[in-house]
């Protein structure tokens, strides 16, 4: 049975249904609100808003959860791979092995970037950062890959290019940034393996696959793979709800994803950590910057607008770093000071009353920067993992049926109607 809200205003009382998600979530249907009252809802940030019904992804902030299409991450980050878990984004389900076998051909088959691609990356400014070419580079993508036959066909197709490619990409930008020759995909490597190998393999130096390295990339981009209806996400929405090409909104969504207090916390956490560790590994001074309210520091990898509670993607990350710098016999100066961090914060009122727990991005950089990725890619990084979830919440958005144009209101707050006045008279 339908519940509703009753909401009174200026001698009128109207009721409003309250929807419930399959989690027990429950949200009022404001959809006719303006129609019956004149009134519209202010939200800033969103915090209190859904924008959408989805069911890709489920979020508990307050208990720590994290579940895509209802398994919990930590199961898919102990027993999946990469491109099952995007698969399982994309599709809803587990793929079977025939299906899994086939995605990952489709995937390999894809793998090549158009070589007319290579001027543009050579025409970048040197400087440029990483995140900035690949927004470009994957709305260029669209150039070189025109509209197919039929819409099923070309969802399929652009889906499994942009998986493929962004990854060919990324590792292609690193390659040319750095003046060495491009390595090609290969065939007989799998997603995680064969990025590596375009990212370090070297006519001097051939690169040597561990597989333990190869999990932690596995498992880094299924912790990153979706997350609702985040800042990138709802960028990857807004802009596909005007019907632009997929590609087009994977670029909103990379250039969103930029942010430093969204994916893009992820290199400053290294930045931090390095600038603390400058300063004699004195975590004090950076505990009181991010207290005091004048100073617009702000603890990176910390706090989330969601978990109120520790990231269990932080947790996973954690142990990872452990198992990564074990295997590389690397002993990093930064990860003793993110531990120290973490501990004071952790035991420091305002850090408890605020909620503020380590997020993902707290302990990803140390596990990259350990691989050898350089800290400016960290970002791309991210963009790789999130691009199944982008693409899943995108197809979500384009079959439903109530998906419009997005297009917030707004309270006016600028002058009344007031005359021009001509230039001299100003
Ligand atoms: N360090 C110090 N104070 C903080 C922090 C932080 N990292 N995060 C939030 N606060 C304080 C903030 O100053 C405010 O205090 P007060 O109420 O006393 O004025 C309060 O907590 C609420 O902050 P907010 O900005 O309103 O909270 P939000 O939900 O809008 O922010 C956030 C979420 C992630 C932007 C924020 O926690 C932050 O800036 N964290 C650092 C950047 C970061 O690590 N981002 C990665 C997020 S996880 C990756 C992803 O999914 O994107």
């Amino acid at each position: 049975m339908t519940e509703y809200v009753e909401l009174s205003y200026a001698g009128q009382t109207i009721k409003l249904p309250v929807l419930m998600g399959s989690e027990g979530e429950k949200g009022i249907d404001i959809v006719k609100l303006r129609d019956q009252t004149g009134l519209i809802t202010l939200d800033p940030g969103y915090a209190n808003t859904g924008s959408c019904t989805s069911a890709i992804t489920f979020m508990d902030g307050e208990k720590g959860i994290l579940r895509y299409r209802g398994i919990p991450v930590e199961q898919l980050a102990e027993h999946s791979i990469f491109t099952e878990t995007a698969f399982l984004l994309i599709n809803g389900r587990l793929p079977s092995r025939d299906e899994l076998n086939r995605w990952s051909v489709m995937l390999n088959d894809a793998s090549l970037i158009h070589e007319d691609l290579q001027v543009f990356y050579a025409n970048f400014p040197r400087a440029s950062h990483p995140m900035l070419i690949l927004s470009s580079m994957v709305n260029a993508l669209r150039s070189f890959y025109p509209e197919l036959q039929t819409m099923e066909e070309e969802i399929d197709r652009t889906v499994t290019r942009l998986i493929s490619k962004v990854r060919t990409m990324a590792a292609m930008s690193y390659k040319i940034s750095r003046g060495h020759k491009v390595v090609y995909p290969r065939a007989d490597l799998s997603y995680c393996a064969n990025f590596l190998n375009m990212m370090f393999d070297s006519p001097v130096k051939p690169y040597e696959i561990d597989p333990v390295i190869v999990r932690a990339l596995e498992v880094f981009w299924i912790l990153h793979a979706d997350h609702e209806q985040n800042c990138s996400t709802s960028a990857v929405r807004l802009v596909g709800s005007a019907r632009v090409t997929l590609y087009a909104a994977i670029s909103a969504g990379i250039s969103a994803l930029w942010g430093p207090l969204h994916g893009g916390a992820n290199q400053a956490v290294i930045e931090m950590l390095t600038d603390i560790k400058k300063r004699g590994g004195k975590i004090a001074y950076a505990i009181e910057r991010a207290k005091d309210r004048n100073d617009p520091f702000r603890l990176m990898g910390f706090g989330h607008r969601v978990y109120k509670t520790y990231d269990p993607r932080a947790k996973i990350m954690k142990k990872m770093c452990d198992k990564v710098l074990t295997r590389l016999k690397i002993s990093d100066p930064l990860l003793d000071i993110a531990l120290d961090l973490e501990q004071a914060a952790l035991k420091d009122d305002y850090f408890i009353s605020h909620n503020l727990y380590p997020n993902v991005d707290f302990y990803s950089g140390i596990v990259l920067r350990a691989i050898g990725i350089p800290t400016n890619m960290f970002t791309v990084m991210f963009a790789i993992g999130r691009l199944p979830g982008w693409i899943a919440q995108w197809k979500e958005s384009m079959d439903d049926p109530n998906w419009r144009l997005g297009r917030p209101r707004q309270i006016y707050t600028g002058p009344a109607e007031t005359d021009y006045a001509a230039i001299d008279e100003r």
